[in-house]
């Protein structure tokens, strides 16, 4: 029998894009697409959809029940920036709906599941320089609490139920598939929007403010690497740090300029995801995983700049 794997928030900023690649290497029928909203990528890439509300336990017991799922990838989630404006939605939905799937994966035997975390685990007495996987870690969002609290019960699962659950503590995530889902990092997404269509851009970011960063076929990549690496080279089980590149504003600017001459960036004052950038790290150490499962990225600044703007021109 072939195995079947759930994609939970398989319509967002990250699953658009897995959903696609689990399905390149497992086939179309057997990676199910989960969102509370209809999926709206081209039919080229369709297979199964449920519609899949992790707070509703009847609900995913059933989707569970259906198709008896080897592998879980939970990526539905209220980001920092929009977590701010309804903290407790946020909790409610990056706490108890990650219990809840835990807790199906171990009554229905699931093989492994996957949950992302993310640098808003740190806070502002975090390193900011090459944060290391273990240090001070005193978030100050509810996204960052949320995260660093389910890195916790996703250890204590594998700890105390042998669950095997993986994690990544992923960087701003850059793409041009779907719309990035109300994040501080959103702005290094919407500067080639703006790039291309009035060579100008509104950073909601100051011009120093650097942060970690990574392309996102390589955050797809690294994430199948980890799923697909053999148990015993695992070393962590909270989450994995992790990063691509690191850059600000003003350096983003100059490379889009490479290829928009005339591009130019200003900054609006005052914007309440500048407190959030502020807090987090500015470059990342991701050692554990060079180590543990080989993580290598691809894309440097340059390339994911040409990419960028080579796709969104289209
Ligand atoms: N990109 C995310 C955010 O800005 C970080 O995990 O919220």
């Amino acid at each position: 029998m072939h195995e079947t794997t759930l994609v939970i928030g398989a319509n967002g900023q990250i699953g658009t894009e897995l959903v696609t690649e689990l399905r390149n290497i497992y086939g179309s029928d057997y990676v199910v697409a989960c969102d509370i909203r209809r999926p709206d990528y081209d039919t080229k890439n369709a297979g199964p959809f449920e519609f899949v509300n992790v707070l509703d336990k009847e609900n995913l017991k059933a989707i569970f029940q259906k198709y008896k799922p080897s592998a879980i990838y939970l990526l539905a989630a209220i980001l920092s920036a929009t977590g701010e404006q309804n903290p407790k939605l946020a909790w409610d939905l990056n706490m108890n709906g990650l219990l809840n799937v835990l807790d199906f994966a171990l009554d229905f035997n699931v093989k492994k599941v996957y949950w992302p975390s993310s640098i808003a685990v740190f806070g502002p007495n975090s390193p900011k320089e090459h944060t290391s996987q273990y240090c001070v870690m005193d978030p100050n969002t509810v996204y960052g609490i949320s995260k660093l609290a389910g890195e916790r019960w996703c250890e204590y699962y594998f700890n105390k139920h042998g669950l095997d659950v993986r994690s990544i503590r992923y960087p701003g995530l850059i793409s041009w598939k779907a719309a990035p889902g109300g994040g501080t990092t959103d702005y290094a997404i919407h500067i080639f929007h703006d790039a291309l269509k009035k060579a100008s851009y509104n950073s909601f970011l100051n011009a120093e403010t650097r942060l970690p960063m990574m392309y996102m076929d390589d955050a797809i990549r690294g994430t199948i690497e980890l799923m697909e690496a053999p148990v015993e080279k695992l070393s962590i089980r909270s989450s994995y740090n992790f990063t691509g590149m690191d850059f600000t504003p003003e350096e983003l600017a100059i490379e889009i300029r490479k290829h928009i001459p005339d591009f130019k960036l200003n900054y609006s004052a005052h914007d309440p995801r500048q407190a959030i950038a502020d807090s987090w790290p500015k470059s990342i150490d991701d050692s554990f995983a060079q180590r543990d499962w080989n993580w290598k990225p691809e894309f440097d600044m340059a390339r994911m700049t040409e990419e960028m703007l080579r796709h969104l021109r289209k």
